[in-house]
């Protein structure tokens, strides 16, 4: 187990002048939400989820050393899609802000930051997990040729805990198919600091889970994340609801062995439920839910009940739609989408994903 002191380097052996990295990080989507947060971000109750495979970010760092050394300011060009994004900087400089400490050789570069998301741009989908997860990796690619004795745990421990620095699920976003975030007493190297992956048996049931998106709702949300967390404090229910996601975690620690999908099903949509119930519930108030998202979420419950197919939804924080599936169960229930979902997804639009393998190096 690492510490955060442990992610302070002290001396860097190498030095390099110039070059590049190229990484691609995956969103990933929450079985147990992360919902609230301390300083540091630091989660007020740990979580798990499926990291996916085909949402992604690919970001491109290239660095070249700065000839005004120490210098004060970070130095960083965005691009988004190959165009400047000038409204993307500031998230980026308090990222660096945050990180500085333990990448001090942060302001000895110039960075030029080029990325793009493989799914469609506003589709609702957050871009934060994958974004933050993919400059993550690109930054340890580069303090691992500093310090080329670094081993393997701690690139992608460190990679996760910086992830999280610049956005909480972030740090999920760096391993593959199932990881948990936040301590957990009953799942062993489990930290606040950064992901692991789960360490322990997972039934074959779960193997290749689907997940697809329904775009229920592009807009821009009218309240983030972020602020949403910050309700949580002196929310009536806040400690009640940390509770129970431990106690929904331990649940599916059982689940993910024994494949009950039942099980699965009522922890998953109760955990998204109470989400929204904690933004329902919150002072000021608000509904992230949109009215097709509640038509899609009876349309589920209405055609589980009379097929007995074990499909469920989870909801991040917005209208769309994540439908959960096994993926023996594919052919019927994406049929089943195209009959009856898709008339409430904006301009009929979905997006098919998968569980999928986490930070891949191009
Ligand atoms: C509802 O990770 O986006 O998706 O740490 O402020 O960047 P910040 O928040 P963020 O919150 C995600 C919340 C969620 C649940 C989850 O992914 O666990």
């Amino acid at each position: 187990m690492f510490t955060a002191a442990d992610f302070i380097p002290n001396t860097y052996t190498s030095s390099i002048e110039n070059g590049n990295f190229e990484w691609s990080a995956p969103s990933n989507i929450a079985l147990v939400k992360y919902w609230g947060k301390k300083d540091n971000q630091i989660p007020a109750n740990p979580s798990v989820s499926f990291t996916l495979k085909n949402c992604k970010t690919i970001t491109k760092l290239a660095y070249t050393k700065r000839e005004t050394s120490p210098a004060s300011n970070f130095s960083f060009d965005l691009l988004f899609e190959g165009k400047p994004k000038e409204d993307f900087k500031p998230k980026i400089q308090k990222f660096l802000e945050r990180i500085e400490i333990y990448l001090p050789f942060l302001k000895k570069y110039h960075f030029t930051i080029d990325t793009q998301n493989t799914f469609p741009h506003s589709s609702g989908i957050a871009s934060s997990a994958s974004g933050m997860a993919a400059l993550a990796m690109n930054f340890m690619s580069l303090e691992k040729v500093l310090n080329p004795e670094m081993t393997e745990d701690y690139f992608y421990q460190k990679a996760s805990f910086l992830a999280r620095l610049g956005s909480g699920s972030a740090c999920r976003s760096v391993k593959g198919n199932l990881v948990a975030w936040g301590n957990q007493a009953n799942i062993k190297g489990s930290s606040d600091l950064y992901g692991v992956e789960f360490p322990y048996t997972v039934h074959e049931n779960f193997n290749n889970y689907q997940d697809t998106i329904l775009l229920v709702d592009k807009g821009e949300k009218q309240v983030s994340s972020t602020v949403g967390h910050d309700l949580m404090h002196n929310h009536p229910y806040a400690e009640r609801r940390f509770a129970q996601a431990h106690e929904n975690l331990d649940q599916l620690i059982t689940i993910f062995e024994s494949g009950n999908l039942n099980e699965f099903i009522k922890v998953v949509e109760s955990e998204a439920l109470t989400l929204h119930a904690m933004m329902m519930t919150s002072m000021p108030y608000y509904i992230l839910m949109k009215p097709n998202t509640l038509q899609i979420i009876n349309a589920i419950w209405k055609f589980r009940n009379e097929t007995q197919i074990p499909v469920c939804f989870t909801l991040d924080a917005g209208a769309n739609v994540h439908v959960l599936y096994p993926e023996n169960v594919s052919d019927k229930v994406l049929q089943f989408i195209q009959d009856e979902l898709v008339v409430f997804c904006q301009n009929g639009q979905y997006i098919c994903d998968e569980i999928g393998d986490g930070a891949i190096a191009l």
